[in-house]
């Protein structure tokens, strides 16, 4: 415990900002007498400044050199702040109001001193955390034989000892866009006692030649740091490119080499399950391809499953909807998950909102479904 009247070593900034516009949570520490744990880890992520003029370029991330000084230098300059998690502190000396958002504070709402170890979460500009809404597998319609995959990979996570070099490692869902794939990943991810790094390939490439290499290496070093845990990286198309688009994309070359590497080091013991998605598995680099120990092929949903997907959405509306669900399911053949919710659901919502009905009629729907292009296209009556 640290008694904030006590703490008196904080270095005065080198622009004379009133210090409660800085650190969101300082107010707290002021309150003379209070007794306030001390802070023994702390995980910061890089976002960047409060503005910039348009047209200046953004801050791509952070490099750490040396964590030991990041450590030292981040603990100097916030001692005696007071943290807890979502709180920002701003750089002051080497860029100034520079923003890091605190992902992880032990214990919570407590104060920086002389001991608080702070690290910086090295893959900044990924997420780290668990989705909004809290999105299980049970929302996923259909994908039965990956879904029950899927509850493998949560019991290895939640003990991994018993799986011994038998452990699920990579596992890769291909399929047409908006058949359920990110959404698969999410609900892993929401459901999972483990730790998730989510990371959107295109977010890996980087701006300078070797980023890319680099961020791969730290986002798998991270991940298992904080085994058991899961990558998932979306998009795995850009940059897993096979080698003959490499050529038209030089910079993934260094990406891939080091994807590979990492793919590679990911055994069984490092308690790290990777999970990756594309719709162009063609794209992907037949070597990367190999190193995926499960591959699922996500399907356009089935009449049946259109009718699940309608039903689990329609209960979510906002306004009454009045047309016959299994109409609609006769008139989509081909359409995915997302092309029901967004084209078809959404859009006669939206229709509904701005000509001032109380509920989604019929025509609405039938106005809706005429402007799809499904395979046969009919004209639709219900
Ligand atoms: N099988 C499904 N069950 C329930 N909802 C679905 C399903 N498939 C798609 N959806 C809905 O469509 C949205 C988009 O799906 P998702 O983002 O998972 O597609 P994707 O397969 O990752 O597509 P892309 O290849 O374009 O990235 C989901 O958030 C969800 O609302
Ligand atoms: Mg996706």
């Amino acid at each position: 415990m640290v008694t904030i009247n006590k703490l008196t070593k904080r270095k005065k900034s080198s622009v004379d900002i009133p210090s409660h516009t800085r650190e969101t949570t300082k107010k707290k520490s002021l309150k003379r007498g209070i007794e306030v744990p001390e802070a023994n880890l702390i995980v910061l992520k890089a976002i960047g400044f409060p503005f910039r003029l348009r047209g200046d370029p953004k801050p791509t991330g952070l490099e750490i050199d040396n964590e030991k000084i990041f450590s030292d230098y981040a603990r100097e300059q916030w001692m005696g702040s007071s943290v807890h998690l979502g709180a920002f502190l701003f750089d002051r000396y080497i860029m100034p109001d520079y923003a890091f958002e605190i992902v992880e504070v032990h214990p919570e709402h407590s104060v920086i001193t002389e001991n608080t170890q702070i690290q910086l979460s090295s893959i900044s500009d990924s997420e780290t955390v668990s989705p909004q809404r809290l999105i299980t597998l049970e929302d996923v319609i259909g994908h039965e034989p990956m879904k029950q995959k899927c509850r493998l990979i949560l019991e290895y996570l939640r003990h991994p000892a018993q799986f011994g070099e038998w452990a699920p490692r990579a596992i890769l869902f291909h399929g047409p866009p908006g058949t359920g794939k990110t959404l698969t990943a999410r609900a892993v991810a929401s459901e999972a006692d483990a730790r998730i790094f989510l990371a959107r390939a295109s977010d890996l490439i980087g701006v300078h030649v070797g980023d890319g290499g680099r961020r791969i290496t730290s986002l798998f070093d991270d991940a298992r740091k904080h085994a058991p845990s899961i990558i998932f990286i979306d998009e795995l198309d850009a940059i897993g490119l096979a080698r003959s688009y490499q050529s038209i994309r030089g910079d993934v070359s260094e990406v891939v080499t080091a994807l590979l590497g990492e793919l590679d080091q990911t055994t069984e013991e490092s308690g790290v399950v990777v999970i990756a998605a594309t719709n162009a598995l063609p794209l992907i680099d037949p070597a990367i391809q190999t190193r995926f120990d499960t591959v699922f092929e996500f399907s356009l949903p089935t009449p049946k499953e259109r009718l699940e997907i309608l039903k689990l959405y329609t209960k979510r509306l906002p306004l009454k909807l009045e047309a016959d669900l299994q109409d609609i399911v006769d008139r989509t053949e081909g359409l995915s998950g997302r092309d029901l919710r967004d084209r078809i659901l959404k859009e006669s919502l939206h229709l509904a909102i701005s000509e001032g009905s109380s509920s989604i009629s019929k025509d609405i729907v039938r106005r809706v479904l005429n402007t799809i292009k499904t395979k046969d296209t009919p004209d639709y009556t219900v």
